[in-house]
């Protein structure tokens, strides 16, 4: 496992078991049944996730979006390996998590607390890398990894003599060289312009097509996840659980004012944003996602 973008960093660790037995079934990269998570609280304990069920397919890119507050971050963490789910089960490749698995990468928010200050661009990409391979193929993941995002022309430099949104492409690099065939991202774009953004979007839309990863990404803008995904799931309730998985027709070309200009956009932003409405409201919050 690779963690960008976050305080809690970790290099991989294999820790799946229970490979699944062959079936005549289509594989799916992800299964999540019946997740529930509890939180501790001083008089006992709060339930947050209650019977999350889905599925992710290889190269597949889905969105969460939900209300603030709902358990998007939590349902990540327990995909991640990171914390593990009080109850139900989350495979990756047919293996039940244990826990980090190298199947799965990470990106989140906070870029500015995953990068080492310290080190170059291109050692903060390889840094996951280090003891797994050799220095020959490290080096080819890490350039390649860095031409993609389009820093090949930074890779010396330090994070901080970066912007925000160039630092967010160092830390979908090291996702990328990483190489897991599923790659997270919580919010990852919420620290940037809009300009940016739109540019760290259209990057992640490439980066999927060329490296064939599945991508699950939180986003709290309902555009965005039009934009992105092939599928939508929407978190509702508290305790929360899917209360719709929408498909996205959109193909597989999508540009920004185009795509985001078409009838179909329209019709789901509308579907979307009812649904997150709703779900704030059966919260009792004013807020929610935008
Ligand atoms: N470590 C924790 N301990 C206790 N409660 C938590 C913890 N992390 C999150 N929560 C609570 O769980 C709920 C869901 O949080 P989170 O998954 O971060 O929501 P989201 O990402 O959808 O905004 C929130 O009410 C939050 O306050
Ligand atoms: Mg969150």
């Amino acid at each position: 496992m690779t963690i960008t973008g976050s305080d809690e960093m970790s290099t991989h660790a294999g820790a799946s078991a229970n490979p699944e037995p062959a079936t005549g079934a289509p594989h799916k990269l992800v299964t999540i049944r019946d997740v529930g998570h509890d939180y501790p609280t001083r008089d006992g304990h709060r339930t947050v996730l209650d019977k999350v069920s889905f599925d992710v397919n290889p190269g597949e890119f889905i969105c969460i979006v939900g209300p603030s507050g709902v358990g998007k971050t939590t349902i990540l963490r327990c995909i991640a390996g990171l914390q593990p789910s009080t109850r139900g089960e989350v495979k990756v490749n047919g293996r039940v998590l244990t826990g980090p698995s190298s199947d799965v990468g990470l990106v989140f928010q906070d870029y500015s607390r995953s990068l080492m200050p310290w080190m170059s661009v291109t050692d903060n990409v390889a840094l996951p890398l280090r003891k797994r391979l050799t220095r020959v193929e490290r080096e080819r993941r890490v350039t390649a990894a860095l031409r993609e995002v389009g820093l090949d022309q930074h890779t010396e430099s330090k994070p901080w003599q970066l912007s925000g949104g160039m630092q967010q492409r160092v830390a979908i690099a090291r996702a990328l060289a990483f190489g897991a065939p599923l790659l997270l991202m919580d919010e990852p774009f919420a620290s940037v312009d809009a300009q940016t953004r739109a540019e760290l979007e259209d990057l992640s839309l490439r980066v999927r097509e060329d490296s064939g990863q599945a991508v699950i990404l939180i986003t709290h803008d309902i555009d965005e996840s039009i934009y992105l995904a092939d599928r939508i799931i929407v978190l509702g309730g508290s305790p929360a659980s899917v209360i719709a998985e929408l498909t996205v027709p959109l193909g597989s070309n999508r540009d920004q004012i185009n795509t985001k200009s078409l009838p179909e956009f329209a019709e789901l932003r509308k579907t979307v944003h009812t649904l997150i409405q709703e779900a704030s409201r059966s919260m009792g919050q004013k807020g929610g996602s935008k």
